[in-house]
Order: C-alpha cells, then structure tokens, then sequence
C-alpha cells in the first residue's frame, strides 16, 4: 500500500480509483501573474496553482512592487502597469523555476534599472543564453555566469526582433514576446517545432494584439489589461494519475477541470497509441480548453515518440516512462535532449531509477528505448532532486514487487504537493 503523508517508501497496489480535481496549470499561472503583473487593474486568479514554482514567481513580482495578495487558492494582483515596478532590494529569487527565472527576464527587459535573477543549485546549472541572447539582441544588457544564473538584466529602449528560436522553447518564447510588448517596433518569434501556447492564447485576453503567421508570432507595443479567470487542473499533474490508473490492476480515475490544451495534452495521444483507454471531454474551449479526462487499467504496447512531438509532451516524458515500463515491446523517444538540462538530467534519472526497479532501458544521447513489459521490483531509487522524475518512480512502484524507497520525494511540492495524499487516497477507495 502507499504509505501515509509524505511516503518515501510504496508498494505494488490492487486498486486505484477516484475522482479528482487539481489545482491549476503552473504554466497557465506563471503566465497570469506575469501578465496581471504588467496590466493595469485588477487580475483575479482562481484556483491558482498550488505549486512551489508559481509561489516564486509572485514573489519575485512582490519584490517588484507589484501588489500581489493571496487568499488561499485565489491570487489577485492589482497592476498599475510596467512603469510601476520598482527595483527589487536584492537578488530575485526563482527557486526551482526555470519558468518564472526566463518569463520574468522577458518583462524585466523592458524596465530601466538593473535586476539580478538567481535561484537553487538546480536552476543554477540551466542554460540562460538562449534567453540573453534575444533579450540582448533587443537592445538590453543581460549578463549570465558562464551561460547560467545568476543573471543579470538592466533594460529599456527596447527595439523590435524577428528570433528564430534555435531549439523549441515555450518559455523563451514567453520571454521574447513579453519583452516586445514594451519594445518600439514589430517582434516575431518563430518556432522550430510547436511548443505549448498559453502565451498566444492569453495575451489576447489581456488586451494585446498578436498575429499568427504559420510558425511565427508578432506582437507589438501594447498597455495590458487586467483579465480575471479560473486556472484549469494542472495537465502535466494529471499525467502521474492517469498513468498510475493504466498501470493498476484494477483502476479508475476520473479528473475534472483540466487543462485539455491540445499542445499540452500530446501524451494522451501518445497513450491512447500505446493501447491505453483514456478518454476526454473538452466543456470550456477559451481561452484555455478544459474539460475532464478519464482513464482505466490498460494492457500496453510500445510506441515510437517522434522529434516532432517531443515539445508538446516534453514535461511528460518521465510519466511515458513509467508507463512503458509495463508496455509490451519497445518504446522510444528520440530528438528529447533537451531533457538533459530540465531540473535534473532527466534521461541519465530515469534510466537509472527505472533501471534500478528492473526495466530493460537503453540510454541514448537524445532520448531511450524502453523495451518494456517485464516484471518490476521495487528498490531504492533517487528523485536527483527532481519533482517529476520522484512522481515517475513513484507511480512506477505501484506496479513492482517489493517495497520502493524513493530519496528526496519531498521535492514533488515543486509542481504538486497534493501527489503524494491524492496517490494514497486513490489506493485506499473501494
Ligand atoms: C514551460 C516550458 C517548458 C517546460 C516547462 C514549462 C512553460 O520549458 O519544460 O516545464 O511554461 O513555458 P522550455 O521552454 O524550456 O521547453
């Protein structure tokens, strides 16, 4: 059974049924309180997200001079514009966000006065040119460490790019376009690949013009304003419990209120590929689509996941993972190395910890070959520190013989402090 409150030890589970609602996207969230933060009036956010990470981006907006409130899941923020932030007394601190460290570089671009980004050990080894280097070319001064944070911007006098981004990057993306919003002139970005679109879909609401133009985006100078909503359920948290429901013998779950933005929800795709019998409904289609998914123990096949998805579900790579373990023949994911630079090493992680349990895995350089189906045991296996790689062991343990040990669990309140109480419950309903 799963064991009781912050459980670093499971076991192979009978059941797992329930019905569940989830606090809201991170993705969506960093995105509203950036946004709110820039408008003028007042943005009302509910069900905002629960996780750690979104915590440190309204912190980091509070040391702006932004007025942020919180009042339990709703957020309010009362903007009175970029010209209102005000330089913070010291470093700004990202924590674990990768999210909130290059989305806030993009807003910080714009504001005359220097700002230092930084965050914890982990954050501190991700690669920060690929944002500097726009954000630079747009006419701010950006210093990193050798490549990382900390990171240094002072702005203004912003002109406008065209900035083919050389690999996929929502955030970079974010960042770009929300420094256009206060540059002279045009900005495009253009995508390789595309990646999720919660910018795209929520600047509109706040006011801004944004034109599509096959793979490019433009935006230009624009005064936000305030939009209020209702965050849908964390997709990428749902992952674990649709996943943890194909793997248990005897499993049901139901999620209501989630983010069913199609380039979010690529894994589902790829699950139903794999044989899985996971269904949804989509009840609100803007700005966000939302709706329910709903998912039951599956017999699994092995799939190839191509380059060309890989952005639409690299946060669920891990949660594949754990299901192609128990998929019967070979599951590959190629042209994924950025997962090597997430918040750990998200290849070499998993192939270790899935490895250690008994999955047959092959590294590669930019993905694995899973050649699944074989009987797991359990064993103790490392997290690295990383929230989804602790919940992909995890889930993973509820279908392997054996007491699992999982070290540094705790660090799954980066995106779902919930997973660990939701699991245990789920595995206790009749
Ligand atoms: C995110 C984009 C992705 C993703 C991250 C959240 C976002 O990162 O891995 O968890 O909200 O824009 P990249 O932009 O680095 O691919």
């Amino acid at each position: 059974m799963v064991p009781s409150r912050r459980p670093l030890r499971l076991q192979r589970v009978p059941r797992f049924r329930g019905r569940f609602t989830l606090a809201g996207d991170k993705s969506v969230c960093h995105r509203l309180a950036l946004m709110g933060a820039l408008a003028r009036g007042e943005t009302r956010i509910g069900n905002f997200s629960s996780a750690a990470d979104c915590a440190s981006t309204l912190r980091c907006l509070s040391l702006l001079g932004v007025d942020v409130s919180r009042d339990e899941s709703d957020v309010v923020i009362r903007g009175e514009g970029p010209e209102a932030w005000r330089p913070a007394p010291g470093p700004l601190p990202a924590g674990n966000s990768g999210s909130t460290l290059r989305m806030l570089a993009g807003a910080l671009a714009g504001r005359p006065f220097p700002s230092t980004l930084t965050g914890d050990a982990s954050l501190c080894r991700r690669p920060m040119e690929r944002v500097a280097q726009p954000l630079r070319a747009m006419g701010a001064q950006v210093r990193t460490t050798d490549g990382r944070p900390p990171m240094t911007i002072e702005g203004g006098g912003l002109k406008g790019i065209s900035w083919s981004l050389p690999v996929a990057s929502a955030q970079v993306k974010t960042a770009v376009l929300l420094a256009g919003l206060q540059a002279d002139g045009a900005t495009t970005v253009v995508e390789p690949e595309p990646s999720r679109d919660h910018t795209e879909r929520l600047l509109p609401a706040f006011g801004a013009a944004l034109t599509v133009s096959g793979t490019a985006l433009t935006v230009t100078r624009a005064d936000l304003r305030a939009f209020s909503m209702t965050a849908p359920g964390d997709v990428s948290s749902a992952a674990f419990l649709v996943v943890a429901a194909l793997l248990v013998p005897d499993a049901h779950v139901r999620i209501d209120g989630v983010l069913l933005n199609p380039r979010r929800t690529a894994f589902l795709d790829v699950l139903r590929a794999m044989g899985a019998d996971v269904a949804t409904g989509v009840e609100i289609a803007t700005p966000e689509p939302t709706g329910w998914i709903e998912a039951r123990s599956s017999r699994l096949h092995g799939v190839a996941i191509p380059a060309s998805v890989v952005p639409a579900l690299i946060d669920e790579v891990p949660a594949l993972a754990a299901a192609a373990t128990q998929a019967e023949g070979t599951t590959t994911v190629s042209g994924a190395a950025e997962l090597r630079v997430k918040e750990s090493d998200r290849i070499a992680a998993l192939v270790e910890g899935l490895g250690r349990m008994g999955a047959a895995v092959e590294e590669r350089p930019d993905g694995f070959a899973m050649h699944g189906g074989r009987p797991l045991h359990g064993a103790t296996v490392d997290s690295h520190g990383d929230h989804r790689i602790a919940m992909a062991l995890a889930v993973t343990a509820l279908a392997a013989d054996g007491e699992t040990r999982i070290e540094d669990a705790a660090c799954v309140d980066v995106s779902f402090p919930e997973f660990f109480g939701l699991l245990e419950r789920g595995c206790r309903t009749a």
